[in-house]
């Protein structure tokens, strides 16, 4: 397995990632992408926003990363969004603390502060740094917290996730979507997390890149029409009690294993652009969050994991939100967030309605007090809190209270229901995926890199070299890169050092094809193609060489267009 040392100095050495800041010493947990990952990262992107906005038809939206306290009150992130930390008592240093036990507990990320305390004592855990004693354990929120305008402004926060810019946008979105269910929307932008000791490279990241969508949902109806096109097709899964499978997604639903079609098809989409984008298969699986192991507002959730040099490591995360976080933007902002649904036919239904006293409201309210009951005739009694309800009334919020009206059970023909959507939540971490494909493309033979990228997220897809940078050879090639880079096809012009050393260089980048000029060009018009992980060649007509590199972009086998 490749060492993640080897990833990493290859990464910095050939402009895939540097460490930010370098200049200044670096700081933990913050990376930049250079030329080539920055290539490779719009890449991924790139397929991933056509896979879920031409394939699923969702939209994608773009949102504010810094947000007002309110949203992450309202999300639950900032009562609930921490990790455990304890300090050592001689250097200060901080740690996760889950992450000193991993050893002695096989799920420690889910034990609370006391179990977690006990495991650290029992087993004399110490500072890592310098073996000095911990403190207990203390929640951390991770994150980043600041002020909206001047002075002490308004508190903001930095967002830890894209998803919240969709859910408090749902009733723009909603109504874009001509009030119609499913509505699936994706967001590719940065999340921030102030980690408390970020330590392996690009996997934990203080600043990072997801890509997330957030499927809207009846609540009542979790099927999905495409799920029995794909039921046959397999996930390997390991469940929350422990069982290890490789199952259909029919059965795994139909045993209850996940919990509903909606999941389960977004589990095996995931699985299949992380294979098209460079994820070995051999080396991935979908592990269940333990009950107590899930985020705050997840109802089931199953991590994508990789194999990597640092263990198996969560991607990507599919989560069941339920109804949680627009019930809670509804609540905190006081907006409706609901979708409504047609019936077929309008039914008879027994629902709550506001009956104004007006025996009360005439003498409290006196001229005002028609319009009053007007307005609560036509509140809704979940409105309804603390003992009063809050209604508008000539652009004024008047708290009505509840001695003031009743409410009753009615019989009403209904057209439709209102209620709350729930979210499938398919969240991809693009940095780890990056890593993972970068990891799992890494070979290294007699001292020579090669990186098998998929020719579809590779940086570069063609390198171009006149075998020697004389003789009419090197204007040649130059003609032929031009034509390429106009075309489309990102190409990379070397002519310098041994055709050899050239080779290497491409292969070390992922870059799958080579197209040198040598001096039969010249007698017959055809260059060699060479392939980077056989190192095999064709020869093919110089005319032709757009078509071909077009079509092996398309995975047509490069052979067929070889001259005899
Ligand atoms: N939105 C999913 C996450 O923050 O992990």
């Amino acid at each position: 397995m490749a060492d993640a040392q080897d990833i990493l100095s290859l990464c910095k050495r050939r402009g895939f990632l540097y460490p930010s800041f370098e200049i200044y010493g670096g700081v933990a947990g913050m990376y930049d992408y250079g030329p080539l990952g920055t290539a490779l990262k719009n890449n991924i992107i790139e397929i991933w926003r056509r896979l879920y906005t031409l394939g699923e038809g969702f939209i994608e939206i773009d949102s504010e990363t810094i947000n007002p306290e309110i949203v992450f009150k309202a999300s639950g992130h900032v009562d609930e969004f921490a990790d455990k930390m304890v300090r050592c008592k001689v250097c200060s240093d901080a740690f996760r603390a889950d992450h000193l036990v991993i050893e002695y507990h096989p799920n420690a990320g889910a034990l609370k502060d006391k179990e977690l305390d006990e495991l650290i004592r029992i087993n004399k855990v110490v500072c890592p740094a310098c073996s000095g004693g911990l403190s207990s354990v203390e929640e951390f929120n991770l994150m980043f917290k600041t002020n909206i305008g001047p002075g002490s402004g308004r508190v903001g926060y930095i967002r830890p996730e894209t998803a919240q810019g969709i859910f408090v946008n749902f009733p723009n979105l909603y109504r874009y979507n001509r009030e119609k269910l499913p509505l699936g929307v994706i967001q590719v932008g940065r999340g921030y997390r102030n980690e408390i000791s970020p330590r392996q490279g690009i996997i934990r990241l203080r600043e990072f890149n997801m890509m997330e969508c957030e499927l809207f949902i009846d609540g009542e109806d979790k099927t999905w029409p495409r799920f029995d096109d794909v039921s046959s097709e397999t996930l390997r899964l390991l469940a929350n009690d422990g069982l290890e499978m490789e199952i259909s997604i029919g059965d795994a639903v139909d045993q209850g294993i996940i919990c509903n079609q909606v999941l389960a098809y977004f589990m095996w989409l995931t699985q299949e652009f992380l294979k098209a984008v460079g994820v070995d298969e051999e080396r991935l699986r979908f592990r269940q969050h333990e009950r107590d192991e899930m985020a705050h507002y997840a109802a089931d959730c199953w991590d994508v994991e990789s194999l990597l040099s640092y263990g198996w490591t969560e991607i990507v995360g599919i989560a069941d939100r339920g109804c949680w976080d627009l019930s809670r933007h509804s609540q905190f902002s006081g907006v409706e967030m609901s979708s409504f649904k047609r019936l077929d036919e309008p039914q008879e239904m027994e629902i709550d309605r506001i009956k104004p006293r007006y025996d009360k409201l005439g003498p409290m309210y006196k001229g005002k007090a028609g319009k009053i009951g007007e307005v609560l005739e036509e509140a809704d009694p979940v409105e309804v809190k603390d003992g009063s309800i809050i209604i508008e009334i000539d652009g004024e919020d008047i708290a009505i209270s509840d001695e003031l009206f009743e409410v009753v059970r009615v019989k009403e023909k209904v057209t439709g229901v209102r209620s709350i959507p729930h979210v499938i939540e398919p969240s991809y971490g693009l940095d780890r995926i990056i890593y993972t494909i970068l990891e799992h493309a890494y070979s290294k033979k007699d001292d020579q890199t090669l990186l098998s990228l998929k020719q579809t997220v590779a940086p570069i897809k063609v390198g171009v070299f006149p075998l020697m940078a004389r003789d009419g050879l090197d204007d040649l090639a130059k003609d032929i890169d031009q034509e390429l880079r106009y075309s489309g096809i990102e190409t990379y012009y070397d002519d310098s050092g041994s055709i050899g050393r050239r080779y290497a260089r491409m292969d070390e980048i992922g870059t799958p094809w080579c197209i040198t000029v040598d001096y039969q060009t010249r007698e017959d018009g055809t260059v060699t193609i060479r392939e980077r992980d056989t190192s095999s060649q064709v020869r093919v007509r110089f005319d032709e060489i757009l078509d071909v590199v077009r079509a092996a972009l398309c995975d047509v086998d490069l052979s067929m267009f070889a001259v005899e």
